[in-house]
Parts: C-alpha cells; sequence; structure tokens
C-alpha cells in the first residue's frame, strides 16, 4: 500500500477524498495537514478530526499548518461553496481525537523520514504548507515518492478568477515554490488541474447511493454534499458536483489510468495583475501529439480513462 500524506483545506470535496483515502485498499494514510483555504487551518483540522471520528478511524496524526499564507494574509474561507464551517454548516460529533502537536511541516518532514523513497504527497489545497516544509527542508523532494496536487487551470478557465483556480490563487508564491524547476527535478510532480476535475461529477443519484449506505461517513459526505451541489446549481445547470479533490486522490492512489498526461515546464503566474495565480503549462507540444519535455516538468492531467465516480462508490460503499 501506498504511504500518503495528505494536506488539504477540508472543504467538501476535500471530505469526500478523505473518505476515499481512508476506504482505499491501495493507501495507507499516513499523516494529514490542515491549511488554511475552504476554512482556516485549525477548523479543516477539527473537521478532518471529527470525519475520522465518524470513521471509526484512530491513529493517523493530524497537525495544524500555518494560519496565514507563504506569501499572503488568509483573508476567510470560501463560505459559499463550503459553507461557514467548510464542511456546508454540519455540525459534526466532536472527535476524542486532538490535534498532533506537530505543525503540519513538522509532521510531513518526520514522515518523508520514516517512509523515506516511498512516502506520496498529495497537497487538495492552497501550497502552503509544501512550501513552508521545502523552504524548512531543501532535501524534502528527495524522500518524496511522488507529489500529487489537485490545482490550477490550465487551457480551462478559472474558478476563483478568469486566469486563476482556487487553490492555486490562494497561495501563488508557495505554487511558485513547490513547482520551481529545481524542485521538479527531484520529485515526481502531478498536476490534476481544472481542465480535468471538471469533467468528473457527482450527481444527484450518487449522492443518493451515499444517502442510503449503512455507513455513517458516507451518510455525513451525502448530507455535506447538499450545500457543495446547491453551489454548483447554476455552474453546470442541474444539481451536481466537480469531484477536484476527490479526483486528485484517486490519481495519486494510482487507482484510474491517465489516459493524457503531458509532463511539460509549469509557471505560476506571481504578478500583481490580472492573472495572478494562473498555471502556465507549456503545451505547445501537444500540437505534436507528445507535449512530453525532456525538460522535467510537471505532468499535467488531461484526461483518464474512466469516471472517477465510478472508483469512488465501489471504493467508499465498498
Ligand atoms: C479546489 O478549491 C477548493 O475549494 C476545493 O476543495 C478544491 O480543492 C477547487 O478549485
Ligand atoms: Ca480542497
Amino acid at each position: 500500500r501506498i504511504p500518503v500524506f495528505l494536506d488539504c483545506d477540508t472543504g467538501i470535496d476535500d471530505a469526500v477524498a478523505l473518505g476515499y483515502l481512508l476506504r482505499s485498499p491501495a493507501v495507507d494514510l499516513v499523516g494529514i495537514g490542515a491549511v488554511s483555504g475552504n476554512t482556516d487551518s485549525s477548523q479543516a483540522a477539527r473537521n478532518t478530526l471529527d470525519l475520522l471520528g465518524i470513521a471509526g478511524v484512530t491513529g493517523i496524526p493530524v497537525a495544524v499548518g500555518a494560519h496565514h499564507h507563504f506569501s499572503q494574509d488568509y483573508r476567510g474561507g470560501a463560505a459559499h461553496v463550503h459553507g461557514d464551517n467548510g464542511i456546508g454548516g454540519m455540525q459534526l460529533p466532536r472527535s476524542e481525537q486532538e490535534p498532533d502537536a506537530r505543525t503540519a511541516v513538522e509532521l510531513l518532514i518526520d514522515l518523508s523520514h520514516q517512509y523515506a523513497g516511498t512516502l506520496h504527497v498529495l497537497a487538495v489545497g492552497p501550497l502552503t504548507n509544501i512550501a513552508l516544509a521545502l523552504q524548512a527542508d531543501p532535501t524534502l523532494p528527495s524522500r518524496v515518492k511522488a507529489f500529487t496536487v489537485m490545482g490550477g487551470a490550465c487551457l480551462a478557465p478559472g474558478n476563483i478568477t478568469a486566469a486563476a483556480e482556487a487553490n492555486i490563487h490562494n497561495d501563488p508564491e508557495a505554487a511558485a515554490y513547490a513547482f520551481a524547476a529545481e524542485v521538479t527535478a527531484q520529485w515526481d510532480a502531478t498536476l490534476v488541474p481544472l481542465d480535468v476535475t471538471m469533467q468528473h461529477t457527482l450527481e444527484e443519484q450518487h449522492q443518493h447511493a451515499l444517502a442510503a449506505s449503512d455507513d455513517p461517513l458516507a451518510r455525513v459526505l451525502a448530507e455535506m454534499l447538499d450545500h457543495y451541489m446547491d453551489f454548483y446549481r447554476p455552474i453546470f445547470g442541474r444539481r451536481t458536483c466537480a469531484l477536484h479533490d476527490p479526483l486528485a486522490a484517486v490519481i495519486a492512489a494510482g487507482e484510474i489510468g491517465l489516459s493524457d498526461a503531458p509532463r511539460v515546464p509549469l509557471e505560476i503566474d506571481t504578478a500583481d495583475g490580472p492573472a495572478r495565480g494562473a498555471t502556465i503549462a507549456d503545451l505547445r507540444g501537444i500540437h505534436r501529439g507528445t507535449g512530453d519535455s525532456s525538460r522535467g516538468g510537471v505532468r499535467i492531467v488531461r484526461a483518464v480513462d474512466r469516471p472517477v465516480i465510478d472508483v469512488l462508490l465501489d471504493t467508499i460503499l465498498r
């Protein structure tokens, strides 16, 4: 099983990703960092702990990350998307597990030693904790087998601005740090942008299947999805929602095939203009049918080989 460190801003789709990672036979979730994004890092940690409690899981350390971002202040979460507390306003029973005494950065660095050469780092929020960890220990990538990020919009429109996706836009300098050429030369980096995540939705019948489960975690996910599906209704023209973080989780677990994922140079726009937070992938090679770079770079997932909802439901409702 793949040892995975999850860094998240829990978050309704983060919660679905967590549910999948807890149940996937391909994954050993060894630690979780909380980052400010959909909600602040303390609330994200609380949400994560309470979800672990509902799942009946103990023993996975959950560490709080920095409240503010690497390059800018945290300016409040995405209440219109994820509710005031990140999980659609649901009041979950408080788990007895408390946050780990370490910071998210300390936890990640410790795990990178414990699982040196095998650890997968999966980031589904702003890259604040990851950049801080790289700053604290520049040798980190040499011990990490793979780094998978939900974020960015390459040829697709952004979702927080015309050009940028929320996770990257919340902390563009952190993203620039994590995807700097000298860093990506050392770890196997994959970006799962809106270009592909907006193609993968959870529909009402899937929500109903979760709600009908006798698994308490599945039922809680179904309930919080209400808020998320209301947000997406005007965007898709039907009650549905995009599976951003769950798709990145399934990719990190290796449980879905990548049918179009060229490895190309990637730059993050950190200028203070309309494209701040844009992910500029050099996809010029796609016209030759390759796009593959000999210069290292980042794998940009543009298509996967089946609907991710099938994998999610199979695993969560197993
Ligand atoms: C990303 O932003 C957050 O709101 C979601 O949890 C996801 O990680 C999508 O842009
Ligand atoms: Ca997220």
